[in-house]
């Protein structure tokens, strides 16, 4: 199968690219979509043919679910049941954070096809602020299924040119809308109720750009991602956006005595010498998340970019400076513990 790629950088090209994918989505066919965290391989949610392509073209396991992007809030109750006793909570957290890059776990109706949630009793749903991604989903006026486009356990997606490496011949169409904004998928959680006036449990089941701090207002934040626990994810493998180099995150200088005649590459937080890790070694490659003051929202569009071109340099190891684990950061070590694990 030959990947077209569609521009989007004019509008004449923004909406011929735009009629192309919904008219390969109708058909039941996939393709791949920008959001504002990373790319998607979008297939039609209520069309279970077109939901397996998107298993055959990742290679993703069966038993791994896909999240569901609505056109509009207003489509919520379509594909989940929302349980009285969260009802209001949802509606709040809706309400402020859609559309955006917070994904939501309910209970499922039986209008979802059971291949969309891997057969579980619930779906993970979302609303993209991509304004590509939009056009599309409303033109299309059904939910899309779209799980990051790579394949399966390997870097996610923040460009087209990453999608096409991923994904050349065996996807029809990539539709390019520049780099996704965030930069890390979406924040994962589920609404537990803890009965009358009281706020919510927000279980958090992957952490994204939509922080603790962000969520505190609306209830009691718990995060559910320690790779130890038996995870609610089934997509969250203890070995996740694996690049094929071996990966070590290290804690501090000290961790890293390199192995004479072994090429090592490093991830730097910053760029700065003072830091510590710039003169362990005579580096093969290094490249910085964030260089200069070293800022997290930035470190977190780069960082798939950054893991991907480690991966590419021909080194024997990556090593991975530590990343401070607030904000935003929390998701980036995430990705990072799971990089590394084997
Ligand atoms: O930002 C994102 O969320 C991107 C963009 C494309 O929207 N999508 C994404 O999809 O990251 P994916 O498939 O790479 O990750 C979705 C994760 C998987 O780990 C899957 O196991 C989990 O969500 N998931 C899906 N449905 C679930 C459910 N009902 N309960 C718990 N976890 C679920
Ligand atoms: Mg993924």
């Amino acid at each position: 199968m030959q990947t077209i790629i569609v521009e989007t950088d004019r509008h004449d090209r923004l909406k011929e690219a735009v009629r192309q994918a919904v008219e390969l989505l109708s058909r039941g066919e996939v393709v791949a979509l920008p959001t504002e965290t990373v790319y998607g391989l979008a297939a039609d949610a209520m069309n279970p043919e077109a939901v397996a392509k998107i298993f055959a073209a990742k290679e993703r396991p069966s038993f791994d679910p896909l999240i569901v992007h609505l056109p509009h809030r207003d489509r919520l109750a379509e594909v989940a049941e929302i349980p009285e006793d969260i009802a209001g909570h949802v509606a709040k957290i809706v309400e402020h954070f859609w559309p955006g890059p917070l994904t939501i776990v309910l209970p499922k109706t039986a209008a979802v096809p059971d291949i969309v949630t891997a057969g579980l009793p619930t779906i993970a749903v979302r609303m993209s602020a991509n304004p590509i991604f939009r056009r599309v989903v409303t033109s299309l006026a059904s939910p899309i299924a779209a799980p990051s486009a790579n394949r399966f356990g390997r870097i996610s997606p923040t460009s087209a040119a990453a999608v096409v490496k991923e994904l050349e011949g065996r996807i029809p169409l990539v539709v390019d809308g520049g780099a996704c904004h965030q930069g890390l998928e979406s924040t994962i959680i589920k609404v537990v109720s803890r009965g009358g006036e009281l706020k919510p449990f927000i279980r958090v089941l992957r952490a994204g750009p939509i922080t603790k701090e962000d969520l505190q207002p609306f209830g009691k934040v718990e995060f559910a991602n320690d790779l130890t626990e038996k995870t609610e994810v089934p997509g969250q493998l203890p070995s996740h956006y694996a690049p094929r180099t071996p990966l070590r995150l290290l804690t501090s200088p000290d961790d890293f005595q390199p192995v004479p005649g072994k090429r090592y590459a490093l991830l730097s937080y910053r760029g700065d010498a003072e830091d510590g890790y710039l003169s362990l070694t005579d580096w093969h490659f290094t490249t910085t998340l964030s260089p200069g003051n070293g800022k997290l929202p930035e470190a977190a569009v780069r960082f798939f970019h950054c893991l991907r071109q480690l991966d590419e340099c021909g080194a024997d190891e990556i090593l991975a400076e530590p990343v401070p684990e607030r904000g935003i950061g929390v998701a980036i070590v995430e990705r990072l513990r799971r990089a590394a694990a084997k």
